[in-house]
């Protein structure tokens, strides 16, 4: 793929005569306020200005933001687009006027792929692979049926939509495993808090939580262990990202499994802006490497965790 193509008057540019906007999605989550900080150390670092906007997961706030970084004139847009629809309008705005835009974390489901020059993130899919093959593992030597309660992320985030269809994927062939409630939490601990306080209601014998995020799973305990049950052992918990907070949560034995999902792509996205206002090609998709954590695991890895 070719960044020349949008981006192209700073070819000789030093990195202090660059200018970045980033349209972050909010502060919903441990994960988003780990990547917040790195993204602006590692700008910081490169002597490269960022301009840095929080949506407060709000879409409309995010075009706004864009739509601002359209009128400054930045060298390069960075964001995280909160859900995957609806970005083509604003995205061709910045196309024609010349701005390079790199999307960071989540994709756009936009079919024209000359909207942006690259995706660097996580693939959610494989996340929610993952979460799936631990669960078949764990079950592997009973046939008895298993409940399971999904606390989905923000609805139309692509996080939200792969987590939830790369673990079905690998469930689905097992009649035993059934999803009996799936709802959104938006990310937040409150709203896993809120959303498994319903849903224990409503099912009681529930024996597995699949959650989307460590946040939402960290409100899950909490409901767990209010209505009298432990967390870990009556029901097992599975989450994504790993955060300290969810790590220290698995060590515990309150949560069962975590998928990684790493926030720190500061550098990454450095290293692509530079190559992006120099005219240089770049990959059209940057995955992130990540891992997987046992309690045991955990309990190994958390002295060294950064966030
Ligand atoms: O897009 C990444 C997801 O967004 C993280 O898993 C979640 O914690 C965050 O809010």
């Amino acid at each position: 793929c070719s960044a020349g193509a949008s981006g192209g008057d700073g070819g000789d540019k030093a990195p202090e005569d660059i200018i970045v906007g980033f349209a972050q999605v909010g502060a919903e989550s441990g994960w988003r306020t780990a990547n917040t900080k790195d993204v602006k150390r590692a700008f910081e670092d490169a002597g490269i200005e960022l301009k840095f906007s929080d949506a407060q997961q709000k879409q409309e706030n995010q075009i706004k933001a864009i739509r601002s970084y359209i009128q400054q004139g930045v060298d390069v847009i960075a964001f995280s687009p909160v859900v995957e629809s609806g970005w083509d309008a604003v995205l061709q705005e910045a196309k024609d006027a010349g701005i390079p835009v790199i999307l960071t974390d989540r994709a756009v489901d936009s079919e024209d792929e000359s909207l942006y020059e690259s995706f660097l993130g996580s693939d959610f899919v494989e996340e929610g692979n993952k979460a799936g093959e631990w669960l078949v593992e764990e079950y592997a030597d009973s046939d008895d049926p298993v409940k399971i309660i999904q606390l989905e992320g923000t609805t139309g985030a692509a996080p939200a939509i792969d987590r939830a269809e790369g673990f079905a994927e690998i469930i689905k062939d097992e009649s035993k495993f059934e999803i009996v409630a799936s709802q959104t939490g938006d990310f937040t601990r409150a709203g896993g808090k809120q959303v498994t306080e319903a849903l224990l209601k409503s099912n009681p014998d529930v024996d597995v939580i699949y959650s989307h995020n460590d946040d939402m799973g960290l409100g899950a305990i909490e409901a767990i262990e209010e209505a009298g049950l432990v967390p870990g052992e009556d029901i097992k918990i599975i989450t994504v990202d790993a955060v300290k907070d969810g790590m220290q949560a698995l060590a515990d034995g309150k949560i069962n499994f975590i998928v990684e999902c790493n926030p720190l792509l500061g550098d990454q996205l450095v290293d692509l802006v530079k190559k992006v206002v120099a005219g240089e090609d770049i990959e059209k998709r940057v995955v992130t490497e990540e891992t997987t954590f046992t309690q045991e695991e955990a309990k190994e890895a958390l002295p060294d965790r950064q966030y």
